[in-house]
């Protein structure tokens, strides 16, 4: 079977299917003419069972976009549950915040406009799950900033683990900053990880 027709079953599979996500990919789709930055149902599915999994209350999404895994994290967690998702670009933030008011969880959602960076060193521990999914540069560094925020036992995911097959391209600057991600979750004896076979692969890891 071809890897795009498999992508395609596994696609009938997530448990992410409300409305408002939907709406979110025709809102996405009519106002900019592109939606590849979407991470997705199945991403999103997966985002979702881990947070119902570990009972996760605060969550942290580097790299909002038009709120897609916003959403479906905010409708996974509880009431009192809470997702900072930080995004520089203010036109995603404009057409996800309708989409937020009339999805019934924007109670759960607070948008930090900005560079993530800038926005890491102002957050407080801790969080219950990390999802960076930003710009592929900072990865890194995002990572470095993000695991004392992450509480013990806390669920850490990089999005684009495989960069479309340019991790293993020494020459690609992106490819190389995430693939020193990868190796760094990998050789931290304070986490367990797997990568996994998700869409543009994930890289997952729980704080020992
Ligand atoms: C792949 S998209 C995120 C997709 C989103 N998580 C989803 O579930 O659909 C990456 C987003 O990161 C944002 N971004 C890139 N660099 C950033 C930075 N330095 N600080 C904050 N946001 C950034 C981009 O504007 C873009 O919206």
């Amino acid at each position: 079977m071809e890897a795009k027709a498999i992508q395609d079953y596994a696609e009938l599979f997530h448990g992410a299917d409300d409305d408002i996500l939907h709406d979110v990919v025709q809102v996405t789709r009519a106002s900019l003419q592109y939606d590849d930055m979407l991470s997705g149902p199945v991403v999103a599915g997966l985002l979702r069972f881990l947070i119902h999994a570990s009972t996760a209350r605060r969550v942290l999404e580097l790299g909002m976009f038009t709120g897609y895994g916003t959403l479906a994290m905010a409708l996974a967690l509880p009431e009192d549950g809470m997702v900072i998702t930080c995004e520089n670009n203010l036109k995603y933030i404009n057409l996800a915040k309708p989409l937020f008011q009339k999805s019934g969880v924007n109670h759960k959602i607070n948008i930090q406009y900005g560079e993530a960076l800038d926005t890491l060193g102002r957050l407080d521990p801790w969080f219950d799950l990390v999802f960076i999914d930003a710009d592929k540069e900072n990865y890194l560094n995002y990572y470095e900033k993000c695991l004392p925020l992450l509480k013990k036992g806390g669920i850490f995911i990089a999005d684009n683990a495989w960069l479309g097959g340019k991790v293993m391209d020494s020459g690609d600057r992106k490819g190389r900053e995430v693939h020193k991600l990868n190796k760094a979750i990998q050789d931290n004896e304070n986490l367990v990880n797997v990568m996994l076979p998700v869409r543009d692969g994930i890289h997952i890891a729980v704080k020992k």
